[in-house]
């Protein structure tokens, strides 16, 4: 089924225009120093949305590639960085398969949407679209969805308002088990907007899979394209112990 909300890329930039993309580059750039192989000249953000971190990482001169399924994002996307004079190449695609017709030096996918991929067959896919589209010794970052399911707070929704030039979005996230057994949740995203007094409202269900951290482990392992770096807090580039609850997860290509 379409999606109401990813249709609507200046509502959902406003929504999550709490993203700091300055500090996220930065990190990015941690990962890159510390554990990269190879020299990091080329990036791609695999469902990159409106992608405010690739396009600080255009400003900052690498080359920018943005990968989403959704049309109106990448519109967004090509005419939000023109107007900004950054240079931000953009390929509609499935990111369960796809193929980059140049190679990039690190990968990264933020904000849980590695959600998406849906089940472990499309994720080892992704993984191998991952690895064909980039060089061996770069990384694959992923800033996983937060997994807590031992407390209840997990399931509570969550709600904020952010405002730009007169547009105000309420947005409401919430994640509902479904099926504890094959780790099923529904994920229900709202953003209820008044542009200038004109109400609308754009909701989004979906049945997701959540990967958990032993599992990516298990799986890359036998993807066997990567070699499993670590995982990580997200705001720091020392490897943890054991997985927290907030994870990024680092790979490298074999
Ligand atoms: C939560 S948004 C992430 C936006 C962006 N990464 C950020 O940090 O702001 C998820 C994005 O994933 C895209 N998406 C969902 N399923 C996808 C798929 N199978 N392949 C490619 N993109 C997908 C949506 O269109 C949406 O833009």
């Amino acid at each position: 089924m379409k999606s109401q909300l990813y249709g609507q890329p200046k509502y959902y930039e406003i929504a999550f225009s709490f993203i700091n993309q300055k500090r996220q580059a930065d990190l990015l750039e941690k990962f890159i120093k510390k554990f990269s192989d190879v020299e990091v000249k080329s990036v791609l953000d695999v469902a990159c949305g409106p992608a405010p971190q690739l396009k600080e990482m255009a400003k900052r001169g690498y080359r920018a590639v943005g990968l989403d399924s959704s049309r109106e994002m990448l519109n967004y996307l090509k005419s939000d960085s023109a107007k900004a004079g950054l240079k931000v190449e953009t390929i509609r695609a499935d990111m369960i398969s796809f193929k980059l017709e140049r190679k990039v030096d690190f990968a990264y996918i933020m904000m849980g949407s590695i959600i998406y991929v849906k089940n472990n067959q499309s994720f080892l896919s992704h993984l191998n679209s991952v690895a064909n589209s980039l060089k061996s010794g770069g990384l694959y970052l992923i800033e996983n969805l937060a997994i807590n399911w031992a407390d209840p707070n997990f399931f509570k929704p969550q709600s904020w308002t952010m405002k730009r030039a007169g547009i105000k979005v309420k947005t409401t996230y919430q994640i509902l088990p479904k099926n504890s057994l094959k780790q099923i949740v529904t994920q229900v995203l709202k953003m209820e907007v008044n542009a200038c007094g004109k109400k609308m409202a754009f909701i989004d269900e979906d049945d997701l899979k959540i990967i958990f951290p032993e599992e990516f482990k298990v799986l890359v392992d036998l993807n066997g394209r990567f070699e499993f770096v670590g995982f990580f807090e997200r705001n720091k580039v020392k490897i943890l112990q054991k997985a927290s609850s907030n994870n990024i997860v680092l790979l490298r290509k074999k």
